[in-house]
């Protein structure tokens, strides 16, 4: 075997080896600390995805049917990422930005922050923050 082939034999390996695709594809369900259920259907190749998320919880007395969502995420091992819900059943918008990555237990999770604006006559009432962390179901 010609020196070319090996070079190209293991340039294959290593391709194949490689954990960045696999180890935070975003393809699947998650689900948070709250009991909210988020599935990504579709990734496309400059990293914009898709999904329904359903909240487990509303600030409103509406009743909850899932929601369209939309995101971003980069290119890496534990790529950063951001999203936004346009709730379905009310008037608001939630958009979370976050990191994925392995937790010391090899858990895969979506570490996030999260912004909700609802539509309020004052601005300084309108926004609520927090965190929510999600586990790959
Ligand atoms: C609303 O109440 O107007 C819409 C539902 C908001 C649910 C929030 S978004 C941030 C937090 N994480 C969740 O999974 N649900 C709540």
């Amino acid at each position: 075997m010609g020196k070319k082939c090996c070079l190209a034999v293991l340039a294959l390996l290593l391709s194949l080896s490689s954990p960045s695709q696999a180890e935070c594809n975003l393809m699947g369900t998650w689900t948070n600390e709250l009991g909210s259920n988020m599935t990504i259907s579709s990734v496309n190749s400059v990293g914009i995805f898709s999904g329904v998320y359903t909240t487990a919880v509303s600030a409103t007395n509406n009743t909850i049917v899932p929601s369209p969502l939309t995101g971003h995420v980069q290119k890496s091992d534990s790529p950063t990422l951001g999203f936004t819900v346009s709730w379905a059943f009310s008037a608001s918008t939630t958009s979370w930005a976050g990191q994925c990555y392995q937790d010391p237990e090899g858990r895969k999770i979506l570490a996030t922050m999260w912004l909700l604006r609802e539509e309020a006559e004052d601005s300084w009432k309108g926004t609520r923050v927090g965190q929510d962390v999600f586990f790959h179901v």
